[in-house]
């Protein structure tokens, strides 16, 4: 009896080990090279047609300003009213956060005034990569 379970306890031990190994081949390598290819101006033209609908560079519109927003802290485009989520948040945005942000904007901030996402990792990194440009230059 003491063998058997001893044995299954190694055999658990065995699955945790390849899945964390496999998971972690799976993902990193995904996540790295999503930012390594990420090309700004396919992420340009992903924005005209995704993001401009609610938002333009210099002017508040339905959504703030984006020109300059990476590097920026959240909520603070003047004259623009933001839920009082977001406002309040904290946040810097940056790669990892506007990954989040773009993927998924109710699970990075409650209650946030944004109806949309978008749900491709390269899609995002490439829009992420030309707002960078844009704050950079
Ligand atoms: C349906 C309209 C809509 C679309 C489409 C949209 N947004 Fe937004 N976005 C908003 C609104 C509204 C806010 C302000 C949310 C709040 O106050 O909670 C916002 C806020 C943001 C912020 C935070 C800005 C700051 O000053 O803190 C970023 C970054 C952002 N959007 C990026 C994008 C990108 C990139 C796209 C395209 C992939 C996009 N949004 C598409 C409506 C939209």
């Amino acid at each position: 009896m003491m063998l058997r379970q001893n044995s299954i306890l190694s055999w658990m031990v065995g699955v945790a080990m390849a899945t964390a190994l496999l998971s972690g081949l799976a993902i990193f390598p995904r996540a790295s090279s999503a930012y390594a290819s990420a090309d700004a101006d396919r992420g340009k033209q992903l924005f005209e047609k995704r993001c401009t609908g609610c938002h333009s560079l210099d002017r508040n519109e339905e959504g703030p300003r984006l020109r300059g927003v990476y590097g920026r802290q959240a909520g603070k485009s003047p004259g623009f009213t933001y839920s009082a989520a977001l406002q309040s948040s904290q946040l810097t945005w940056n790669d990892a956060s506007l990954d989040k942000w773009l993927m998924d904007p109710d699970s990075l901030i409650p209650d946030n005034g944004m109806e949309f996402y978008v749900a491709n990792q390269d899609e995002r990194a490439d829009i992420i990569s030309y707002l960078k440009k844009l704050s950079t230059k």
